[in-house]
């Protein structure tokens, strides 16, 4: 369990869709819907997302699907709520959190890198199997695995619907670790014209793509697959895990 959660999904949860906009999703969600329409069996109704954030994805994803959407933060989930009223929106760890109910198609997007350990990562993806109906689908999407993951600096921001600006810092995973650490600092423009720092620092989880095939075995998923598929507009690379109940 990190021992917080980083100032983004918490303080600052209102600045969320400031650093990263939900139209910006409208590429990489066509991506999903087409993944899970090619692999899934049987009927693509109801789709769980773990750790949904401010719901950017299924502001995209909701067209398609009736989704609920399962986030540890209260503050985020509550950004979600505003933007995707239409969907179900429940809290709860996506290590732990058990509904008592099936869906055809779990997913879990850039949440999972909040998974520190290989028992974090294989906890979640038994949450995953345990809300998958039998030969429902599961897709999972981390920002990179092991074998991709680079040190990198980046900035960005928006105007709307609150002024901010933002630098990240991706560094290197000591040797033999499964963490790295990605520094920001967010610049936030205040009502009055004054601008905030906040400086949050996220501890995230990487392994290589064998520890991720075996913990899709260990939580009773089969068939599980990996596929590097590119965004067009940029070339940014997502590596997308396939696997099923
Ligand atoms: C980058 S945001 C997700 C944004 C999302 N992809 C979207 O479309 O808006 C990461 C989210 O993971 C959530 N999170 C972190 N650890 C979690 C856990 N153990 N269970 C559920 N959610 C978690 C955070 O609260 C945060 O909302």
């Amino acid at each position: 369990m990190p021992a917080r959660l980083p100032l983004m999904y918490t303080e600052i949860a209102a600045w969320f869709t400031s650093l990263t906009a939900p139209e910006d999703y409208a590429e990489e969600a066509d991506i999903y819907h087409a993944a899970i329409q090619q692999h899934a069996h049987g009927p693509t109704v109801t789709l769980l997302e773990l750790g949904a954030g401010a719901g950017n994805n299924a502001s995209h994803l909701k067209r398609h699907y009736t989704m609920t959407l399962v986030d540890l933060s209260p503050q985020m989930s509550a950004e979600s709520r505003n933007q995707n009223p239409e969907c179900e929106h429940l809290i709860g760890d996506m290590r732990t959190i058990r509904l008592g109910r099936a869906f055809d198609i779990v997913f879990i997007h850039d949440a999972v890198m909040y998974m520190t350990s290989s028992g974090d990562l294989e906890r979640a993806l038994t949450t995953a199997a345990v809300h998958c109906r039998p030969d429902g689908l599961v897709l999972v999407v981390p920002d990179f695995t092991k074998e991709s993951f680079a040190p990198s600096t980046g900035h960005g921001g928006h105007d709307h619907p609150r002024p901010m600006r933002y630098l990240e810092w991706t560094w290197e995973p000591e040797p033999g670790a499964d963490t790295f650490v990605t520094d920001y600092v967010y610049l936030l423009r205040m009502p009055d014209g004054t601008a905030r720092t906040v400086y949050d620092r996220h501890i995230c989880g990487v392994f290589d793509i064998p520890t991720w095939l075996a913990a899709f075995d260990a939580a009773g998923l089969r068939d599980a697959r990996f596929e590097i598929v590119t965004l067009d507009s940029d070339g940014t690379p997502l590596s997308l895990f396939l696997a099923r109940r």
